[in-house]
């Protein structure tokens, strides 16, 4: 166990569990442990510290040497905490004078001294103390009687860094356990950050959830605390709250009682001390939810949510669900579910998706309740994989947790790989595993490939504030993460990988390298290659991938950006012995190929990194889609379409070719080479919707997509059933997109036949499957009268994902007046809540109408700029000089109050900027003959 201590922190009760489960237990933990100790080694400037549990971290010493030690971010090493006593009460009715929602609570934390000191630092965010019967703000004392504890002398906050300040008139002893009480009020505010107000109506009566969100560093907004991830302890929570209500947290409830408190008859639950756990995973919910339970394995599965929600049966599916995924986990980690109950529950208002918290994980309602009538078949898969996602942190992550944010990849890339797993043993019909190319894997090399990128393990001393820890859940972390362990699951054999790495050091016959030095090159530096395989000469080569090939990077890479690659490859449909690219460059002469053979390198994309050819294999490739597609697996067409698109788009091959690949489409039937062609000609719209290019592309589109249209119109007897398959269902709503997109009659008139029915009936009989699609061409093509309509569907909606559903099809209007007044609707959590606020701005801006009034609403609208999806998502289509200056412009406008967590996607955008400026003026003439010679051949 001693590489588990290496990085990495298991509470050591639990720990134990693990230990006595045998070697085998927690094994894919230790090989990750592994994989991120030797890598910690290389990145980091302090060893990493002792296997004993969450004591001592190393200092990080903040650049200037003169700061006071608040003035740093991270935490003295003097004092380490071992328990909590947090009593809380929210009120869920704003108080009578100042009008605002509050909540009071007192809390004692136990902790050690291991470093003399006179100074307590604990966080502290937005509380206001009382003063105690001393007149002072904190009360110590020592739990030896022959030690004394020193006095106060005097507390302070300090805002910036966040602390409750509190200086000592003598040293606390090394080795003597001390406590701290302080009593507090803070705001209960509609802010998803601590602990903060979601409401919601439900029959016509405003209700008030209490409820929290601490990732990464809001505990310290509930209560003071030691609010660092290594700085695990045991919590006692208490929560007081009204009679009729339900409380709950990480515990089990120990015990509930009525109380009178200054006349006011409330009641007290309390619940069972958490094992040692990290600040940033404890919740406290107060709410009148339902919830349906089950019993697995001892284990208690609750589903809470909206009393109507669970009557309308909405839980039913993630309680379904959660117990073949927990099972699932307990044998792939092969160690029990470390807690005796797991409770899930759906929140009105949340900012993320979900989140991991130990014993008790938050949703987003669309995020856990499904309902037949209302949710598509993808809502179901988001269902299911979240799920997924959060169930496997409850080991990895909350058992077992890194030292420090800048490792976050690890748990995040982790989880967002796992899920797949844990969704497919869900849903086995699904191939749902096959999905995390498209989600993941093309998703982030769109980000990953910018020169504003980073790589995925971060030095801990870049990472101190809570903004710059804010920064770190990103594309890279999630997607980078998921793809760079599943390639290393892939070369190791999942059987390896799950039973730790110590296994391959016996059998590394077939790796080229330690796992360590491989992983290294994928983990260290940003970026990913691009592999040209010229099938001539079997020469092969790689190089740093860049989207625009005349931007500079200036960060300096370790391995200067170079990778040890594995391969999997194929030649003319059979599959080769895979091969490794440990250098810039090498002969593989397995890889000639004759005018007869074509070869397909790195296949089903387990590989994290593009592949290019020589011009004779790419007309072969071309000739197989043309004639015999089947021949290249289902995932590889539709890498092919993203390679080929990217590729040109960084001038490492013509436009041209690209298109040629979208040729054979008018033959194929497949969900994920359509999705990857879908994707991509989303860049086509953006860079083309407002040119002449426009009618040219939309004819072609138009007759490649017809096919699949009839296809699809046959199949489902004229749009009556839904096809069998999950990606088949997927596909059919693809070709309706696309087919209404292009203006086909058949698809408008579907469209619009089928909405009008509605609004006539009032019935709605559209199919769950195809709202989105016919929500949107339906207003799209419609006025005021269909907007109306389903603008007060909206408000009215019972369940979040049908609400969803509309309020991006509200997006779709081509009326700039409807899209303006949409726009200030976001500014009014009445209308749109203050979680669905960025995403119906980017939706508008989206929209070719919606997209100067979205622009022109961020960068005069003040308050909202801050969010990284935000501002990628309204300048997405700028690609002229003078949208790049407004950008500059709208950068040195806010350089003074800066953009938050957001800074990084402003300058990801103007790079994004300047390479579609330059795209566009070298593209659009070729891509225009290009389109009007094929639509003239028809
Ligand atoms: C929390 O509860 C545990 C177990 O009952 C106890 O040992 C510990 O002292 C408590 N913590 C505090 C701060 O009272
Ligand atoms: C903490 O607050 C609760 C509720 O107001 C009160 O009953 C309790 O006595 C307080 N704890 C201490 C140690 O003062
Ligand atoms: C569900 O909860 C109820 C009420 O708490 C309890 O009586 C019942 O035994 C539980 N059922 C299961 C299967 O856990
Ligand atoms: C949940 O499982 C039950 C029993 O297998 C089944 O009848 C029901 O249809 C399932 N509900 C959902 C929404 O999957
Ligand atoms: C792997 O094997 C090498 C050589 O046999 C040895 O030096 C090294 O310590 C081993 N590594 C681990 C993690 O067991
Ligand atoms: C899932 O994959 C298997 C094997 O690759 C294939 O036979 C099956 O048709 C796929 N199912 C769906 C629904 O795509
Ligand atoms: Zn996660």
């Amino acid at each position: 166990m001693t590489n588990m201590g290496k990085g990495f922190y298991i509470s050591k009760a639990v720990g134990i569990v693990g230990i006595i489960l045998g070697a085998g237990a927690l094994a894919t933990i230790i090989a990750l442990s592994v994989v991120y100790s030797q890598e910690k080694a290389k990145n980091n400037v302090n060893p990493s510290p002792t296997d004993e549990g969450p004591t001592i971290r190393p200092t990080v010493t903040t650049p200037a040497p003169s700061n006071e030690p608040w003035d740093k971010y991270r935490l003295p090493t003097s004092l380490v905490p071992e328990s909590y006593n947090v009593l809380l009460r929210p009120y869920l009715t704003p108080d009578e004078t100042t009008e605002l929602y509050i909540f009071t609570g007192n809390s004692t934390v136990e902790f050690v001294c291991v470093e003399e000191t006179d100074l307590i630092l604990i966080h502290s965010h937005k509380l206001n103390y009382s003063k105690l019967e001393d007149g002072k703000l904190a009360t110590l004392i020592s739990l030896n009687t022959a030690v004394k504890a020193p006095s106060i002398q005097s507390t302070m906050i300090q805002k910036v860094t966040q602390y409750l300040v509190i200086h000592l008139d003598g040293k606390l002893v090394k080795g003597q356990r001390y406590q701290l009480f302080t009593a507090f009020t803070g705001e209960l505010a509609d802010d998803l950050g601590g602990f903060y107000r979601s409401v919601y109506d439900e029959g016509g009566v405003k209700r008030v959830v209490a409820t929290t969100q601490m990732q990464p560093t809001h505990a310290r907004k509930a209560f003071p605390c030691f609010d660092e991830p290594a700085m695990k302890a045991v919590f006692n929570i208490t929560l007081i709250h009204d009679i009729g209500t339900v409380a709950l947290s990480n515990g089990e409830e120990k015990e509930s009682s009525n109380i009178n408190i200054n006349g006011k008859n409330l009641r007290r639950t309390v619940f069972e001390p958490t094992p040692k756990m990290s600040t940033y995973l404890l919740a406290f919910i107060i709410s009148d939810f339902d919830f349906i339970n089950n019993t697995i394995d001892n284990v208690l599965i609750r589903i809470f949510a909206r009393k109507t929600a669970i009557a309308a049966g909405q839980g039913d599916y993630a309680l379904n669900k959660t117990g073949p995924i927990l099972n699932f986990f307990e044998k792939y980690y092969n160690s029990s579910y470390p807690l005796p109950k797991s409770d899930q529950i759906a929140l009105p208002d949340f900012n993320a998706g979900a989140m991991e918290n130990w014993g008790l994980i938050t949703y987003r309602e669309t995020a856990l309740l499904y309902d037949e009538a209302y949710s598509s078949s993808s809502n179901k898969e988001r269902i299911a994989t979240i799920i997924a996602h959060e169930l496997a942190h409850m080991w990895f992550g909350n058992l077992v947790t890194l030292r420090w944010w800048n490792d976050l990849w690890l748990n995040e890339g982790f989880a967002s790989y796992v899920e797949y797993l844990g969704a497919n043993e869900a849903e086995p019909d699904w191939n749902v595993t096959d999905l995390i190319v498209l989600s993941d894997v093309h998703r982030v090399f769109a980000v990953d490939a910018l020169t504003s990128s980073h790589p995925l393990s971060s030095k801990e001393e870049d990472v101190q504030t809570p903004a710059q820890i804010s920064e770190l859940f990103d594309a890279i972390s999630y997607s980078k993460g998921a793809a760079v362990l599943r390639m290393l699951s892939d070369f190791l054999t999942e059987a390896v990988f799950t039973k730790g790495l110590q296994a391959v050091n016996g059998t590394g016959t077939t790796l080229p390298d330690t796992v360590e030095k491989i992983m290294n090159t994928w983990v260290l530096q940003m970026g990913f290659p691009v592999i040209t395989i010229n099938t001539a000469t079997g020469f092969v080569s790689q190089k740093h991938f860049l989207l625009d090939s005349s931007s500079n990077v200036t960060a300096e890479s370790p391995y200067n950006y170079e990778w040890i690659v594995p391969i999997k490859w194929m030649k003319t449909g059979v599959t080769q012995t895979p091969e490794w690219l440990r250098e810039k460059s090498a002969t593989i002469n397995a890889m000639k190929a004759t005018e007869a053979d074509w070869v397909l390198a790195n296949l089903n994309v387990v590989g994290y990194y593009r592949v290019n050819y020589d011009t004779g294999n790419w007309n072969r490739l071309l000739s197989v889609l043309s004639t015999n597609h089947q021949l290249i697996p289902v995932i590889n067409r539709a890498q092919l379409v993203d390679d080929a698109f990217n590729l040109a788009r960084a001038q490492i091959i013509p436009t041209v070719l690209a298109l040629n690949v979208t040729k054979y489409l008018i033959n194929e039937r497949e969900y994920m080479p359509w999705q990857s062609t879908l994707n991509n000609l989303d860049f086509f719209y953006l860079m083309f919707d407002r040119t002449k290019v426009y009618g040219p592309m939309q004819d072609y589109l138009r007759n490649q997509v017809t096919n699949l249209f009839r296809y699809y119109e046959n199949i489902t007897e004229n749009w009556n059933k839904i096809p069998d398959g999950h990606m088949d269902q997927y596909n059919e709503v693809n070709a309706i997109s696309l087919a209404c997109r292009t203006g086909l009659d058949d698809c408008l008139t579907l469209a619009q036949t089928q909405f009008k029915q509605w609004m006539d009936s009032d019935i709605n009989q559209i199919h769950p499957n195809l709202r989105s699609t016919i929500y949107c061409n339906a207003i799209a093509g419609g006025g005021a009268e269909e907007w109306e309509f389903a603008w007060k569907k909206f408000l009215n909606a019972t369940i979040a994902i049908e609400a969803d559903k509309l309020r991006s099809a509200l997006a779709c209007t081509k009326q700039p007046w409807l899209l303006n007044r949409y726009l200030e609707y976001t500014l009014n959590a009445n209308m749109i809540r203050k979680q669905d606020a960025t995403s119906t701005i980017v939706y508008i801006a989206n929209n070719v109408v919606g997209q100067p009034l979205a622009w022109d609403f961020v960068r005069y609208g003040g308050g909202s700029f801050s969010f990284a999806n935000l501002i990628n998502g309204v300048t997405k289509r700028f690609s002229s000089q003078f949208e790049l200056e407004q950008l500059e412009q709208f950068k040195k406008d806010n350089a003074d109050v800066g953009f938050g967590s957001g800074t990084m996607a402003v300058d990801q955008s103007i790079e994004r900027t300047i390479a579609n400026i330059k795209w566009v003026k070298e593209n659009e003439q070729h891509v225009l003959d290009w389109f009007k010679a094929e639509t003239k051949s028809k």
